[in-house]
């Protein structure tokens, strides 16, 4: 028997979040049992987990070793989660732990006793069974809680210089770019010698980016970000972003700036706009509200979603290797996540816990250690 969280959300729009006990199964012959240590609250875990509740209508019940947490989500927000109502769903992307039981096949047993990181969901939990080939061994000197984020952030990270490269832009532009996977941005862009714009809504947030050698840093909350934004373009000459926020005028205003910063080099008038593509992708629901584009940005410009799994399958499996190589030798440094609390699964359930991880705030990274 484990211990696993469960999020359940009714057709009366009803929420429970609980821990429940789980049967371990044996594992078959391709499988391992994982003993999970680690395991990140990242924002793409927070709609599975709290399915857009009114943050006003968290209430706790249960004991201190069994929380049970109830919330409101509106009605408006059910038909768009029709597959999940009436469903007690697992949570929780990706994480790590010891290996404690293996199948018979030679690749299970090669990973008995070892640490292994892993992604395919139901995390929040204490004993994962899973393929042996979905498990990447980590390193002697990584631990659990140093390994357990690297798929998610790492990997879309560096997904986005691949993007780049792949649609023939130069440089980039990225917001909400103090967050976590913001910072993996600037280390993997540094280093390689790409051109990164990161756009932030508060001071500190431009303090911490400069502090890890961040070179073009604008503040959406200052009267001059559209001409620093403009300005930094001209610098970078990027044409292609990737917006976390997604809702509002942000994203209008990065064509904008780019049409304009595009215009102000350009040689020849033309009546349409430039005829160089600027592309946003919006790859994060920060903000849910409608997104706005005023109509100064030319006609060669796209808005479209972007998520990690559908571009590692268009890159194919070796490409998707020499990604994940990269971040294996780069866990310690370039791809290091910080977290503010380590957290059992029952600590995660506390009013004050989700008040503060469910904000999705810059440097407040919960990580839950199941084992704990
Ligand atoms: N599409 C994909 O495949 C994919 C994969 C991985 C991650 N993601 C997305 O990547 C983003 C970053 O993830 P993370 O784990 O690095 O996040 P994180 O460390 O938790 O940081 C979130 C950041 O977003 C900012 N933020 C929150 N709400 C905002 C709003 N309404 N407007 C502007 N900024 C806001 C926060 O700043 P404040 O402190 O000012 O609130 C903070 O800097 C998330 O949106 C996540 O969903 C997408």
């Amino acid at each position: 028997m484990a211990l696993e969280l469960r999020s359940l959300l009714q057709p009366t729009g009803e929420l429970e979040i609980s821990l429940v006990d789980v049967p371990t199964p044996a594992p078959t012959a391709d499988e391992v049992v994982v003993r999970v240590e680690a395991a990140p609250i990242n924002p793409s875990d927070l709609g599975l987990l709290l399915a857009a509740a009114d943050p006003a209508s968290f209430k706790a019940s249960g004991s201190a070793d069994r929380p049970v947490v109830t919330a409101a989500v509106h009605e408006r927000v059910l038909p768009a989660m029709k597959a999940r109502l009436g469903e007690s769903l697992p949570v929780g992307n990706e994480g790590a732990g010891v290996v404690i039981k293996a199948g018979t096949s030679p690749a299970a047993q090669a990973l008995l006793g070892k640490t292994v990181s892993m992604i395919g969901g139901a995390m929040y939990t204490q004993e994962r069974v899973i393929r042996a080939d979905q498990c990447m061994v980590l390193p002697d000197d990584v631990t659990a809680a140093e390994g357990a984020s690297w798929f998610v952030n790492p990997m879309t990270a560096l997904a986005m210089t691949e993007t780049m490269k792949r649609e023939g832009h130069k440089a980039l532009v990225h917001t909400a770019a103090a967050s976590n996977l913001g910072q993996m941005l600037n280390k993997i862009c540094l280093k390689d010698g790409i051109a990164l714009v990161n756009i932030v809504r508060k001071p500190e947030q431009a303090a911490l980016l400069r502090g890890i050698g961040a070179k073009h840093v604008v503040d959406s909350s200052t009267p001059t970000f559209m001409e620093d934004l403009t300005a930094a373009l001209v610098e970078t000459g990027a044409t292609l972003a990737f917006d976390a926020i997604g809702g509002g005028k942000l994203a209008g205003q990065i064509l904008g700036a780019m049409e304009t910063a595009i215009n102000r080099t350009a040689t020849e008038y033309s009546r349409y706009g430039s005829a160089v593509h600027k592309q946003v992708y919006v790859y994060g629901g920060l903000d849910r509200s409608p997104i706005e584009v005023a109509r100064n940005v030319g006609m060669a410009w796209g808005i479209g979603g972007w998520l990690l799994f559908p571009f590692l399958q268009k890159i194919g499996a070796a490409d998707v290797e020499r990604l994940k190589q990269r971040v294996v030798s780069e866990l310690k440094t370039t791809f290091a996540s910080q977290y503010t609390q380590v957290v059992s699964l029952a600590g995660a359930l506390t009013l004050d816990a989700i008040g503060v991880y469910g904000k999705a705030a810059t440097g407040e990274k919960y990580l839950i250690n199941p084992s704990k």
